[in-house]
């Protein structure tokens, strides 16, 4: 893939998050029907499905040869999965309905199992978090990097529950209480595309979750990635982005952060 093939990938990611964020704008604090999906607390509203497909339609009409993967409308199949669009329309659902400005559009673009392409965009604080393979990260254009602390002791981290939180016994909460014992803080702010791109301004020095989904963290794994950090599933092998586990930090508290988060797994 040429640098030119990646900057045409990214244009096309950008404007793709920009309209879906001009949806969630429209929608902000006028939200008329909020439904429930399987469990309880896992909601879609108007602006979730209307946002996906404004996104839709610009990815179909400038890439129409590539795979297609969206949180409200599912895969649809184009070619042999060699290049995927994985899409969250808006992720922070919960908070969105809320009016809590913590949410996000994310559009990234995954090729060969790896992300190479990802747009985060809040279009409450209005940032807009950029990163393609080889050509750094950026937010509101300017490069980012994540921090440089160097142990759990000096660091504020993130995570999130699943939604199944209720009816699987794996829920995430004890590595939470173990993690927030041990570190400056744990926040569950909820936005997964969010926290990652908060891993790769340096906000944060370290996210986890399990029962993600490739929607929730294929951009902000390219973000984190391109802005210095490190990302992995739980084993510390390569992200997975099918998995549903993700560890992302900024590299230095990885090693650390991982063993604390499986010491504890272990000990159930
Ligand atoms: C959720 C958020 C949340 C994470 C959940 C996700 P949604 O996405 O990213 O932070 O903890 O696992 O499902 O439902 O708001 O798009
Ligand atoms: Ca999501
Ligand atoms: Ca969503």
């Amino acid at each position: 893939m040429t640098t030119t093939d990646l900057k045409r990938y990214l244009a096309v990611a950008t404007q793709a998050a920009l309209e879906g964020g001009e949806v969630l704008r429209h929608y902000w604090g006028k939200i008329q029907h909020v439904q429930h999906k399987v469990d309880s607390g896992d909601l879609v509203t108007e602006a979730d499905r209307e946002s996906e497909e404004r996104i839709f339609a610009i990815l179909q009409e400038e890439c129409p040869d590539h795979d297609f993967l969206g949180e409200e409308s599912g895969l649809q199949r184009k070619q042999n999965g060699e290049f995927l669009w994985a899409v969250d329309p808006l992720d922070g659902t919960t908070n969105y309905t809320h009016g809590y400005p913590f949410v996000a559009v994310s559009v990234g673009l995954v090729h060969q199992g790896r992300p190479i392409v990802g747009v985060v965009y809040n279009p409450i604080l209005n940032e807009l978090f950029q990163a393609a393979q080889g050509q750094g990260a950026t937010l509101n254009g300017e490069t980012i990097h994540v921090s440089d602390a160097s142990s759990l002791n000096k660091s504020l981290l993130a995570t999130g529950f699943a939604y199944d939180r209720q009816r699987n016994p794996d829920t995430n909460y004890a590595e939470f209480c173990h993690i927030t014992h041990i570190s400056q803080g744990v926040r569950r702010a909820g936005s997964a595309a969010i926290d990652l791109s908060y891993v790769a301004s340096g906000r944060l020095e370290g996210y986890w979750e399990q029962g993600i989904k490739t929607w929730d963290i294929a951009a902000g794994a390219i973000i984190v990635e391109e802005a210095g950090g490190k990302i992995t599933d739980y084993d510390q092998g390569d992200l997975d982005v099918y998995s549903g586990r993700i560890l992302a930090t900024n590299g230095q508290i990885h090693d650390q952060l991982c063993q604390e988060i499986v010491k504890i797994r272990n000990s159930r």
